[in-house]
């Protein structure tokens, strides 16, 4: 299947949920206020791989990422690791609410894949 479409109402704020697009796991996080104003305040210049929280997620309230880790392609726990994102255990990479990568080997931040959302409360990837 080419697209997904997420309802939105289904996932409580703070939670990260995974579902699969084209093969892959995809993590949607509803962000609370406390976690985008987090990662606003980000340093942009001290990250391996800079890149706004605006540049990554069209609305803030919303994080859509891939859940394949930057490194060699495992798949990261949500709502684990130093920096309040995702865990890469295969190697301990440590990815940010945002999704950038943090610490440890992965080399990017994870993948924003393309989408949008064409009504309230709806998600569309791909
Ligand atoms: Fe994720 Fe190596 S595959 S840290």
């Amino acid at each position: 299947l080419a697209k997904i479409e997420v309802k939105l109402d289904d996932i409580p704020e703070g939670k990260s949920v995974t579902f699969k697009w084209r093969g892959k796991p995809l993590f949607v996080k509803h962000r609370t206020d406390a976690e985008i104003d987090i990662e606003n305040n980000v340093d942009v210049s001290s990250l391996r791989d800079p890149e706004t929280d605006n540049a990554r997620c069209e609305n803030p309230k919303w994080l859509v990422v891939v859940g394949v880790c930057t490194h060699l392609g495992c798949v990261p726990i949500a709502d684990a690791g130093d920096y309040g994102g995702y865990y890469c255990p295969c190697h301990g990479s440590h990815y940010d609410g945002s999704g950038r990568i943090r610490k440890g080997p992965a080399p990017l931040n994870l993948e924003v894949p393309t989408y949008s959302f064409p009504e309230d409360k709806v998600l569309l990837v791909g």
